[in-house]
């Protein structure tokens, strides 16, 4: 049996941008997804996930029938079986075990589909728990391109490397198109995550951006702007002594200007707000907005006390900058 785990991420910066070519500081999470696996003596998969923020539910698919076996809504365990059924095929194919049978259980603390990188962290645990059950040990940069190509698939090509690549590395990095690297001591990054329950729609608003861009050129400069501030961002963060005061500022001009291209919510924007008014250096959304969480940094109390009363706040917690990346638990 093996077991990896791999953290979630905040978007510091560039969500959205990332996807016309522009740069993205994502940062990884100290919540993360943990994932067994066990080889089976037939070639069938069995996947258990009982803590992804469903109701809970097994699926079982292979052998003779593709259909799966489940008991909760369709979508979700569609879109979640896309993600380790091509986990699975990864893992088998830098094996070279093609009808290799895996037992496979996962337990996340990411909110789903809430722009904290959930499924990033299934997959990346995914693959490297079942290559090692399959006798392989993946290097992190083939790791996490494995990881990026199930992104892709299921995402129909419009995943950028930004959760993949940050899920696997850990700490803080920087990705254009299919650039990416890990930026080197950053220091520590007092985040906080307030989260309203639910999940905007990724597709839907990364296809409502790419309109307004076609169609003004002042929503073309607002993504471009989005590029000029994460350059900005990224130089302050390698300084010898991080200005948390200043990348504050850049957090709450990135959320503007992703408000303006139309991305923010209500419930977004109260948290944002709160979170402000409590004292803290900046905040905004991370993700693909629409609902979900917002990111803030504060190395106070105020922030995340000020989230706990706010309403629409489903929940605010503590998230430390996560430096390990994906991790090999057993
Ligand atoms: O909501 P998330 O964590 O999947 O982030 C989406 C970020 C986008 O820039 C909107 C799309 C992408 O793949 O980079």
């Amino acid at each position: 049996m093996t077991v990896s785990s791999a953290p979630g991420k905040v978007y510091l910066f560039g969500e959205h941008a990332v996807v016309y070519g522009e740069p993205a500081v994502p940062c990884a999470i100290e919540r993360r997804a943990r994932v067994t696996v066990e080889r089976r003596d037939d070639d069938r998969v069995r996947v258990n996930a009982d803590d992804l923020t469903l109701d809970g539910f097994t699926v079982a698919w292979g052998g003779e029938s593709d259909a799966p076996e489940l008991n909760v809504p369709n979508n979700l365990v569609e879109a979640a079986m896309g993600y380790l059924d091509g986990a699975v095929e990864q893992a088998r194919d830098a094996a070279e075990a093609p009808d290799a049978g895996l037992d496979i259980s996962v337990e996340s603390d990411i909110p789903l589909g809430a722009g904290l990188g959930s499924s990033a962290a299934v997959v990346v645990a995914a693959i490297d728990a079942a290559a090692r059950e399959l006798g392989t040990e993946l290097g992190r940069e083939a790791l996490a391109d494995r990881a990026f190509r199930v992104e892709h698939d299921v995402q129909d090509g419009q995943a950028s490397r930004a959760d993949t690549f940050c899920s696997t590395m850990g700490g803080a990095v920087r990705v254009q198109g299919d650039d990416r690297r890990q930026l080197d001591e950053v220091g520590n990054l007092p985040f906080v995550v307030g989260y309203d329950g639910g999940a905007g729609d990724t597709g839907e608003l990364v296809a409502g951006v790419r309109e307004l861009r076609d169609r003004h050129p002042f929503a073309a400069d607002t993504v471009e702007a989005i590029g000029d501030l994460v350059w900005e961002g990224e130089t302050l963060l390698q300084g010898e002594d991080t200005p948390l005061d200043e990348l504050g500022q850049l957090m709450n001009f990135n959320h503007g200007l992703l408000s303006a291209l139309g991305v923010s919510a209500r419930s977004l924007d109260s948290m944002v707000w709160a979170a402000r008014e409590a004292g803290a250096y900046g905040a905004k959304l991370t993700g693909a907005g629409g609902g979900g969480c917002i990111v803030v940094l504060d190395d106070s109390e105020g922030a995340k006390t000020a989230l706990d009363y706010t309403p629409g706040c489903e929940e605010a917690f503590r998230a430390e900058l996560d430096t390990d990346g994906v991790r090999r638990e057993s």
